[in-house]
């Protein structure tokens, strides 16, 4: 099955920061792979901006190493690189003062799509807006792009919403959140409402309780001094497991569009209840073989920053009250892997009485590795000697479902991108649901500070604390094994 590629309107892109690693890694391998899948037009510019004093050929040099390093150049025509890189551009500003600005104007072409990627921290948010401003690159047509973390508590959230509304309405603001770009993070919302199947059972009847995984068998490696004053709760729970939450606990929306969707995420993070003390547990890794442990990654051996955390979650509306989600998340565990289980209700009444035992329908989506979607479906044990049931998965990688093909779509940020092209806000977090995050978020992480809390230790490799285990087991239920 081939995806179809549309191509996007020219444009002019400008990333600020565009010598970083964010840009080196993701921004601009992605943007080549797109233009070696067609769906950037020739007649598009991408334009550099940073601090460093290099000229246009240095910084295509940079380009051309970031695709090589960083995987863009898979399954692309010899020369196109080179074409690539002639539609790419360098100017070097400051962002808090007038150096390079007249000339980054004088390249920008108003009567094509103006996209200005903020590839930098958000401290230089407010001057990059103002400048773009005064310099006349910005109009009601232009989009700018922000990457997380957008604040660090509801005060900063907010602020920075404030700094950016100064020159731009919201419908311009494009709050990167790049979990929302992965395919199978949409195909959430395809299983769930393009099928008559689940929708019905989709509810605190059917649905005893849900979980969300999302494990990585990484350290902090090089992002120490970032990391350790973020932790878990607000690198990932605030951010990519929210919206996975939101997405499969939101009503359905009345259409796929940008304001219907996030209307409906909205309401479900309005109706997250505060968490309880004893419904959370924040861990900190060990060494490992030839790894260090948190404390020694982060250069702070008194650190009291979480690598991980598992929470019980309630969200108290007429769909779901009474059915539990479970979020989980951390560094360097067992494996990689991003999954959603939803565990279904047992059968009211058991016809075939005790001794056929406990049985259950789970229905597991599997984000990364391996995207695919598994059912547990109980069927009989086959052969003679009584009526025994057997658990069996009913199972679907997409990879294999779809041929070969699917494996090759756009990465999150490569899909991110094309949808501000194009203007579809759908997959990007309005600012307010950004700042309602932040105001659940914020109760949790104080209380941590006003009890003096410090994360339980858990095994380099290992699937977290034995607290978050003893958690979910005072409720009588068990985590989903952590595993590819
Ligand atoms: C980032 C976090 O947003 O997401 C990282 O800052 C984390 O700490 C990463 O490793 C995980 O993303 P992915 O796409 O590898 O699951």
């Amino acid at each position: 099955m081939v995806s179809r590629v549309i191509p996007v309107d020219p444009f002019d892109l400008v990333i600020f920061g565009a010598t970083g690693d964010l840009a080196r890694r993701k921004i601009l391998p992605g943007l080549f792979r797109r233009f070696c899948s067609g769906q950037i037009p020739r007649d598009s510019q991408i334009i550099g901006a940073a601090r460093g004093d290099h000229d246009a050929d240095e910084f295509r040099e940079i380009v051309a190493q970031a695709v090589h390093e960083f995987g863009g150049d898979r399954a692309c025509e010899d020369g196109t690189l080179e074409e690539f890189l002639q539609r790419v551009d360098y100017v070097a500003v400051d962002a808090r003062g007038d150096k390079g600005w007249s000339e980054l104007a004088s390249k920008v072409r108003k009567d094509l799509v103006n996209a200005f990627y903020f590839s930098v921290g958000p401290s230089l948010f407010g001057d990059l807006a103002e400048r773009l401003h005064s310099y006349d690159m910005a109009d009601d047509e232009s989009r700018i792009v922000v990457e997380k973390p957008f604040g660090r508590d509801l005060g900063t959230a907010k602020a920075l919403n404030k700094t950016l509304a100064k020159h731009f309405d919201e419908t311009q603001i494009y709050r990167i959140d790049h979990y929302l770009g992965k395919e199978t993070v949409q195909n959430l919302m395809a299983v769930r409402f393009g099928n008559m199947l689940f929708e019905p059972l989709w509810n605190s009847q059917y649905v005893d309780h849900i979980q969300i995984t999302v494990a990585e068998t990484v350290g902090v490696g090089g992002r120490g001094e970032y990391y350790d004053k973020s932790g878990a709760m607000r690198d990932m729970v605030q951010n990519h497991l929210m919206q996975l939450l939101c997405l499969i606990a939101m009503e359905p929306p009345a259409k796929f569009d940008p304001d219907a969707v996030r209307d409906e995420k909205l309401k479900v993070i309005r109706a997250l209840e505060p968490v309880m003390p004893h419904h959370i547990v924040r861990g900190q890794y060990g060494a490992g073989p030839d790894q260090p442990d948190y404390r020694t990654h982060v250069e702070d051996q008194s650190s009291k920053t979480e690598s991980f955390v598992a929470m019980r979650v309630e969200i108290s509306n007429w769909r779901w009250a009474g059915t539990p989600f479970y979020l989980r998340t951390g560094k360097r565990l067992k494996a990689r892997t991003s999954e959603i289980t939803v565990v279904f209700k047992d059968a009211p009444h058991s016809i075939f009485g005790a001794d056929a035992g406990r049985h259950r329908n789970e229905l597991r989506i599997r984000l990364q590795p391996n995207e695919g979607m598994t059912l547990d479906v109980t069927i009989k044990e086959p052969g003679p000697g009584g009526m025994r049931l057997v658990d069996v998965p009913l199972d679907m990688s997409f990879a294999e479902a779809l041929g070969p093909e699917s494996e090759d779509v756009p990465d999150a940020y490569e899909r991110l991108i094309m949808d501000v092209i194009r203007g579809n806000q759908t997959l990007f977090m309005r600012g307010d649901e950004v700042e309602a995050a932040w105001a659940w978020t914020d109760p949790i992480i104080e209380g941590w500070h006003a009890r003096g809390e410090v994360p339980k230790p858990y095994d380099s490799g290992s699937e977290g604390p034995t607290d978050a285990i003893a958690m979910i087991a005072r409720d009588g239920r068990i985590w989903r094994e952590i595993k590819r």
